[in-house]
């Protein structure tokens, strides 16, 4: 008898779980105290006063056995670790390209490779939307980096398919207007500034060609490259019948070098790359980072971290860790919306971002509705997310005395990946269902105390 059963509806995560951490279990009381000695701000809570951890996706991953396994094996040479060259072997599999360069985190290959590749005045570097860490390693060597988002980007209700798009015409008329000035150009999948939005197959085709007409090199931020590739696959045309890997490795083909933070896609806890093709930028990256990073076949890693990525880059391109990775993602941004709670869309790879301002009309922007969003998630659910909005992008001058608002009021729930699990998420999405009617009374902040730069990490807030 051949029966056919019709698919579950039910979303499972493809592993069961061999060792567990206790969730922080805490009443209102608590997190509110809690909260209090923290000045509201939510990054100056403790880690043991926080029962879901949605801060970041980055370096909260849970490791595989496999990838514990390895780590065993970890070889601690100081120089040609047997590490290295299974790391250099991941890698060089994955993206194709030749020098592989480990370094300690995603920031620190920015860094090299700015330093070594931004040395003339008034250089560019364009990009479909830097990350915070990035435009700051461009902009500190005196350079100017510029994003350049298709149109779909900041159209909130639009559900284009590849809102992480570079705008092509911008690029091309852009490198036009300023001959020899553009350095570099970075591709950043999924574009995290703008929700963790996929690029296409097509786009990231015609940049490079752009990029190759003009002799500028193209650089792949590959920090969440299989998230990117699956989004290819499930909604690009003619990419159905290949594998996530294929459409991964067809990617990096177009990039003359990648730089990675594995602290996401890889699923490390540390640990980043710089690949790169062209021999004399490899050297001099070698060349200087052995003053800040270590030797080049360590750059800041053990030899035991080296060992989980070169495992977790093989992983992270199964398909069904993927199918489940990113339905679980919609399936959260979708339980949030039902409870009245507005979000972005369409869903990213790795987050649910609520549209405070929307969600919180009665607050004004300067009393920063995602502060008190965020707030009200840990207060009432133990929920650390963070805000995206006037308090971490609102452009403001403590000499001045001046302050504007940023272009949204957002709130980012990252999803560190196969740490969560299914009924964690129902079980937010239950409590938010329970908050939502309560959200009309939540009234906004002032800020009391706050630093010069980067205000977000730190500064103190008073409830109005
Ligand atoms: N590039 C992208 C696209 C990122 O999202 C990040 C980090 C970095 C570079 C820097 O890497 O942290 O290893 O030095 N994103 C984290 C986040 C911090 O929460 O989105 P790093």
């Amino acid at each position: 008898m051949s029966l056919q059963l019709p698919a579950a509806k039910t979303i499972i995560e493809p592993f069961r779980i061999k060792v567990i951490e206790p969730l922080a279990m805490l009443s209102a009381t608590e997190r509110s105290a809690a909260l209090t000695k923290a000045h509201h701000n939510l990054f100056g809570l403790p880690a043991d006063k926080v029962t879901f951890d949605l801060l970041t996706d980055s370096g909260t991953s849970a490791m595989s056995a496999e990838q514990w396994s390895a780590m065993m094996r970890g070889d601690e040479s100081y120089a040609g670790a047997r590490s290295y060259y299974r790391f250099e072997k991941a890698v060089q599999d994955l993206t194709g390209l030749t020098h592989i360069i480990p370094t300690h985190q995603g920031r620190s290959a920015e860094y090299l490779l700015m330093k070594a590749l931004l040395n003339k005045p008034n250089m560019y570097v364009l990009g479909n939307t830097h990350f915070d860490t990035t435009r700051a390693n461009i902009e500190s060597t005196g350079a100017k980096a510029i994003d350049l988002p298709c149109e779909e980007t900041h159209k909130p209700n639009s559900m284009d398919n590849f809102k992480g798009n570079i705008h092509l015409e911008q690029l091309k008329s852009f490198i036009t207007d300023h001959p020899n000035q553009v350095a570099l150009v970075i591709m950043t999948i999924t574009n995290n500034s703008v929700g963790g939005q996929p690029v296409s197959l097509q786009n990231i085709k015609e940049a490079k060609a752009i990029c190759k007409t003009h002799q500028i090199p193209f650089f792949i931020d590959c920090a969440r490259f299989a998230e990117n590739a699956y989004f290819i696959q499930q909604r690009e045309a003619g990419q159905k019948n290949r594998t996530v890997a294929q459409i991964a490795k067809e990617v990096f083909s177009y990039g003359d070098g990648a730089l990675m933070s594995a602290k996401k896609d890889a699923f490390g806890n540390i640990g980043g790359f710089l690949a790169i093709n062209d021999n004399a930028l490899a050297e001099e990256v070698r060349r200087l980072m052995v003053i800040t990073e270590g030797f080049p076949t360590y750059g800041g890693l053990a030899g035991r971290d080296m060992e989980a990525l070169a495992v977790g880059l093989q992983e992270v391109v199964d398909e069904n860790y993927l199918s489940y990775r990113i339905k679980s993602v919609e399936y959260f941004g979708k339980g949030i919306e039902s409870c009245g709670i507005p979000t972005v869309k369409p869903w990213g790879g790795h987050a649910v971002y609520i549209n405070a301002g929307a969600t919180l009309p009665q607050i004004p922007s300067l009393h920063y509705p995602g502060q008190a969003i965020a707030a009200a998630l840990y207060e009432h659910i133990g929920i650390r997310g963070v805000e995206v909005g006037s308090v971490m992008l609102g452009h403001y001058n403590l000499d001045e005395g001046t302050e504007s608002p940023a272009p949204q009021e957002l709130v980012r729930l990252a999803m560190p990946r196969r740490a969560y699990t299914q009924s964690h998420v129902d079980y937010m999405i239950e409590m938010m269902g329970h908050l939502a009617p309560h959200l009309s009374s939540l009234k906004g902040y002032k800020i009391t105390k706050q630093p010069k730069y980067l205000r977000h990490f730190t500064c103190q807030f008073e409830k109005l």
